[in-house]
């Protein structure tokens, strides 16, 4: 059984767990990555950010750049396809206090991969490679790469590129073993992270269907990978990640569930504002009352809600022991900046 309690480094930064929280559009806002480091992930990392539009000065792009103290270690993740444009929004990245750039070769949406970003870079290895050269030159901090398999089915591009990706100052790389084609249909083949952690001197990551402490341990075991990141196991249910890392296996009560939704809803709202907070948490109401704690019928209520602090209101009165654990949960858990901010719901999806 390997302790995912053995904190490990990507370069000089050390992570207190091997589970890493992964990096979703229009999910990992500032709010669902501290609550991940609660829940034991030890690395958590913000969800792609456009180059080009920290070039611009975007406001809504510079939200997404905004790091909290209860985070770190924290990855801020880049997408673009221009190593100098790149270079410069890493030291961005850099400023802001973020431990790690990664850089996404990854996703699989056509809005991305049309601009020769994500998963495109998978077939361009020099470009690639000068990417990587060219953000680890401008930045102190260590630079890793999310990667796909390949764009096609059957691709395994990631095994010539990966390598060449180090070579090139990469100090890890995560790989999501499907190809941009499979997007999120069929099996992640970690039969492939087994041959990349064979052929590479730096940590490897092992990313897709993780969602399990026994899945977790068979990836880590069959593998060689130093950790394991969770995406959507983690979607509503940050349960999943201390089960994954302690082997704690008790549900949480409609209690529990109530009082961290409620408390997400509230992080939510300061960091997005009202209005973009309730259309953005709308997914998470289904995502956190599945698994038969809460009647569907309810769900569904929540959806219609204008305000989500009626939908607060609901929640405390359908499980009204939430409020106590609330309470405690909002004493134990330092602040997240007062200031509320105006982030852009992102429509992008991946990687
Ligand atoms: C809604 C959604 C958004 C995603 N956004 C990103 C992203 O911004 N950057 C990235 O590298 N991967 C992204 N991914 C891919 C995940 O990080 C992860 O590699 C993939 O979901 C497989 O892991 P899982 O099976 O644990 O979900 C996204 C996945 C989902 C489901």
């Amino acid at each position: 059984m390997i302790d995912l309690r053995t904190p490990w480094q990507i370069g000089p930064v050390e992570i207190p767990t091997r589970l890493v929280l992964a990096p979703m559009a229009g999910v990992s806002v500032q709010a669902f990555r501290r609550q991940g480091r609660r829940y034991g992930a030890g690395l958590v990392c913000s969800e792609m950010v456009s180059c080009a539009g920290i070039e611009h000065g975007n406001e809504r792009t510079l939200g997404y750049l905004r790091v909290a103290a209860d985070e770190h270690p924290l990855a801020i993740q880049l997408f673009g396809s221009e190593p100098r444009t790149l270079a410069n929004a890493a030291k961005m990245v850099e400023a802001v206090g973020a431990d790690i750039v990664d850089l996404n070769f990854g996703c699989p949406v056509r809005k991305v991969t049309r601009t020769g970003a994500g998963a495109t870079l998978l077939e361009d290895s020099a470009l690639a490679c000068s990417i990587v050269e060219s953000v680890a030159r401008a930045v102190d901090l260590p630079v890793t790469v999310k990667l796909r398999r390949g764009l096609h089915n059957g691709s395994r591009v990631c095994l010539e590129l990966g390598p060449r990706l180090v070579e090139a100052g990469a100090a890890s790389l995560t790989l999501h073993p499907r190809s941009a084609q499979q997007m999120y249909t069929g099996t992640a083949d970690h039969g492939l992270t087994a041959e990349l952690v064979s052929l590479v001197d730096v940590p490897v990551v092992a990313s897709g269907d993780v969602t399990s402490r026994a899945r977790a341990q068979a990836v880590l075991a069959t593998t060689g990978a130093e950790a394991v990141m969770v995406g959507r196991g983690a979607q509503g249910n940050p349960w999943a990640l201390e089960e994954i890392v302690d082997g704690e296996t008790s549900a949480p009560s409609r209690e529990e569930v109530a009082a961290e939704l409620v408390l997400f809803i509230r992080e939510a709202v300061r960091e997005l504002g009202e209005r973009r907070a309730s259309s953005f948490l709308k997914k998470f109401y289904g995502w956190y009352l599945g698994q038969g704690r809460f009647p569907r019928a309810f769900k569904q209520e929540l959806v219609q809600l204008e305000s989500t602090e009626e939908v607060e209101r609901r929640l405390l009165a359908a499980a009204p022991g939430a409020i106590e654990i609330l309470e405690r949960l909002e004493a134990e858990i330092p602040s997240g900046d007062e200031v509320t901010l105006e982030l852009p719901i992102s429509v992008y999806g991946g990687g």
